[in-house]
């Protein structure tokens, strides 16, 4: 299996996204960690009986408190020696236009989906230095080209990517590997039900050049990519998963 023994370290794990990421890890070997802030999410995790003969730990924490960062990286490290793989999987949104947006919908949006893989990428890359191996994978979007009502949520996208260049080129030397994925429209239950589901639906699939939404498979397969040894020559890269749409 491809990723046995594997330590992966994942963060909003109980998403939809997080959660196939999570089972196809687990299906190919791994020792997966679960990590996010919805502890019901992570409990219904623990008491899947798919999961009961594979292992997934889960770890509640909240990514943008750099203390309960820090101890999560630890309490894993301390039991499992080392984390090979880290996905920053978390983000969250809170869409309006510029003139309305207020400060916190601003703070809260770059605080979980910029600050909090500044946190785990600080903290899980000082075992990876140690170790002198280890794969980062952030979880960006297309968004990052610009959306109109997201400044703040295609700020913290962008943010991600200059992260991402920055610690592949501070950490490739060490042999760690740090790249990006971005994905465009996913279908999952939080666009279904969103008001303007049927207009961003269709502008998406005009501009796609594959003319359909994207499934969570078709991100887990680009995570999946970028972790593997398959990926061992590419860092600092933005792997697009939108149907070719580029803007
Ligand atoms: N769904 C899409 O169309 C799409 C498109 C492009 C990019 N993305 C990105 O993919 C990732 C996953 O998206 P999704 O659709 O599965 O979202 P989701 O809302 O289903 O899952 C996000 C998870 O992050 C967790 N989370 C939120 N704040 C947290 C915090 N402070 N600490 C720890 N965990 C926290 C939530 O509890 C949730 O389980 C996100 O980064 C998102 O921006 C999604």
């Amino acid at each position: 299996m491809r990723f046995n023994d594997k330590v992966v370290v994942i963060t909003g794990a109980c998403g939809e996204i997080g959660k196939c990421i999570v089972e196809s890890f687990m299906n190919e070997g791994a020792l997966v960690v679960a990590c996010d802030i919805n502890e019901r999410a992570l409990q219904a995790i623990n008491d899947n009986k798919d999961f009961n003969d594979k292992i997934v730990i889960t770890e509640k924490v909240d990514i943008t408190n750099e203390k309960e960062v820090v101890l999560t990286i630890e309490k894993i490290t301390r039991d499992f020696g080392r984390i090979d793989i880290l996905v920053n999987n978390a983000g969250i949104v809170r869409d309006r236009v510029i003139t309305e947006m207020t400060e916190k919908e601003w703070d809260d949006v770059l605080d979980v989906n910029l600050k909090g893989a500044f946190f785990f990428c600080k903290h899980v890359a000082r075992q990876m230095l140690i170790d002198g191996k280890g794969k980062i994978v952030n979880i960006s979007s297309r968004a990052y080209l610009g959306n109109p009502g997201q400044a703040n949520y295609s700020s913290s996208k962008a943010g991600l990517i200059g992260l991402t260049k920055s610690l592949a080129k501070e950490l490739g030397p060490a042999g760690i590997n740090v790249n990006a994925i971005a994905p465009g429209l996913i279908e999952t239950d939080m666009i279904i039900s969103h008001p303007k589901y049927e207009k961003i639906k269709n502008i998406h699939i005009k501009l796609s050049p594959l003319k359909r939404l994207g499934k969570v498979t078709d991100v887990r397969d680009a995570v999946l990519f970028m972790s593997s040894e398959e990926s061992s020559y590419i860092t600092g890269e933005i792997l697009h998963v939108t149907g070719g749409r580029m803007g």
